[in-house]
């Protein structure tokens, strides 16, 4: 009988040593070459530790910082409810930002879609991104920045006039007016005195703060009141449409360009390029991805460059140069920003350090390999732009300010503060010039000396914004 029970006890572990082995196995299997990472709890993932990170002043960057020192160039996690991967190596960014291979689309994060709206070019189809893209690129021709040009530094002359009786400027909050207002008469002729623009600023900055929140949609919720913003926005952009339809008055903003190019359309017997709702879709975007973006960068470099006293000395005389050189001339021109050379990599390292889009999502669309690690279709791929712009071994000390490291050529796919590829951002050359006619103005104008040098960052921010605002004290250089 003893015999009998030995029998069947050892008979029952060997077979529950075989049913374990077998799913040890499986499991094996089943994550051979998935990235590593943690997938977090069930349903939730990681959202709670993410969410945790956009409200610290550390940043939402924070969250990948960790998870990429701890697990390198390739890891994975769960935030919304959906498997992200994220990536930092230039092989990787060459092959998923170009996405010669059509396996990748761009995709942002539920709540950003939902803001931003489904008939943005952020978030259209590869299909209708690229007719979209088609119609907006226009608007950023070579006459259309030189003439934006002129209207940005009008308006910098006017602010920096302002500044000489304050003493101390926080350089965010002005950037962030100055950027906005640009923004406002680039697309719709809208200037600062219009009351509009007032309400159209505050609620640009409450869809701004609910981008990145749970997108749950209670009336308490940042993500409720972003929406309602939302809602305000496309309002008024409907009224401000049907007024310019009924007006004599020819504008040369961007959204007229888009009227009369879609009223020809009609004319001609087309159908209508762009949609009401199209239109004002996208031009909520172009207000959303131009003004926060730019200020942040202008803050920052501000930032590097009263704490880089001998390179903030190598641009003044460069921009002195140049203002020498146009006495004569009230406002800069698309020629004078040509040459500025030291200027332009100012800009570029500022770019690169304050990695102003951290990173860069695409969605996959079919299952894939990259760097030996198996990616299924439905993930997010995140191209981390930051750890590539802060990687040693391919900036030698990368949280050095020195501009002059892109005497030399960048290595390709090594500079992604634009992002490169299909998908590059619109506003570069605009971008670019706005914060180079901001540079000429004030190291021409005055000298400043950075009041709080702490460097944590907007808790809820979409973009690295300096939690400080950059409080710097200014004097004319000629005071
Ligand atoms: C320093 C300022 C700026 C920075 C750092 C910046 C950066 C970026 C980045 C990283 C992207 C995404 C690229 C990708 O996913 O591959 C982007 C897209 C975009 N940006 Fe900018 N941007 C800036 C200013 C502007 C301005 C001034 C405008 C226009 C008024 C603008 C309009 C856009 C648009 C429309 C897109 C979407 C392009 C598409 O999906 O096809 N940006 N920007």
């Amino acid at each position: 009988m003893l015999l009998l029970l030995v029998l069947v006890l050892c008979s029952s572990l060997f077979l529950i040593y075989q049913i374990l082995n077998r799913q040890k196995h499986l499991d094996q299997n089943s994550t051979a070459n998935i990235p590593p990472g943690s997938r977090g709890l069930p349903l939730i993932g990681e959202t709670i530790q993410f969410i945790r990170a956009v409200n610290s002043n550390k940043g939402f960057y924070d969250f990948v910082r960790n998870r990429h020192i701890r697990y390198g160039n390739c890891f994975k996690t769960r935030i919304f409810g959906e498997t992200h991967v994220f990536l930092s190596s230039t092989e990787s960014a060459k092959a998923i930002l170009n996405n010669e291979s059509g396996k990748f689309t761009k995709k942002y994060i539920k709540s950003i879609g939902e803001l931003v709206g489904d008939r943005s070019l952020l978030c259209a189809s590869p299909h209708h991104h690229k007719l979209i893209r088609g119609r907006l690129a226009n608007l950023f021709s070579t006459s259309s920045v030189s003439g934006f040009i002129r209207q940005f530094d009008e308006s910098i002359i006017k602010t920096l006039g302002e500044w000489e009786n304050e003493g101390t400027v926080i350089v965010l909050d002005q950037a962030l007016e100055i950027t906005f207002r640009a923004m406002c008469k680039m697309l719709m002729s809208l200037e600062s005195e219009d009351e509009v623009v007032e309400m159209l600023k505050e609620d640009v900055a409450s869809i701004c703060k609910a981008m990145l929140a749970f997108p749950i949609k209670l009336p308490w919720t940042r993500f409720y009141k972003g929406l309602k913003a939302r809602r305000r926005i496309i309002n008024t952009l409907g009224k401000i449409m049907s007024e310019r339809r009924c007006s004599q008055t020819e504008r040369e903003d961007f959204l007229q360009y888009l009227l009369t190019e879609d009223d020809k359309a009609c004319s001609d017997g087309n159908p209508s390029l762009m949609t009401d709702a199209e239109i004002q879709d996208n031009i909520l975007t172009m207000i959303i991805a131009g003004q926060d973006t730019t200020a942040s960068a202008i803050t920052w470099m501000v930032k590097y460059l009263g704490e880089n006293q001998k390179v903030l000395s190598l641009l003044r005389d460069e921009q002195l140069q140049i203002a020498e050189k146009n006495l004569n001339k009230s406002f800069l021109s698309l020629g004078d920003l040509n040459e500025m050379p030291y200027a332009s990599k100012v800009v570029k390292e500022s770019l690169r350090m304050a990695s102003i889009v951290p990173w860069l999502p695409r969605s996959v669309l079919q299952d894939s390999e990259i760097e030996g690690f198996k990616i299924k279709t439905g993930w997010n791929i995140d191209i981390d732009a930051r750890s590539i712009h802060l990687d040693p071994m391919i900036y030698k000390d990368p949280n050095k300010f020195n501009p002059s490291r892109f005497d030399d050529e960048a290595k390709p796919y090594s500079f992604l503060a634009f992002g490169v590829g299909p998908r590059t951002c619109l506003g570069i050359n605009m971008a670019r010039a706005m914060m180079l006619v901001f540079l000429h103005r004030l190291v021409t104008t005055f000298k400043w000396e950075v009041m709080d040098s702490d460097s944590s960052v907007e808790k809820w921010a979409l973009f690295a914004r300096l939690k400080s605002g950059c409080p710097v004290y200014v004097r004319r250089i000629d005071g």
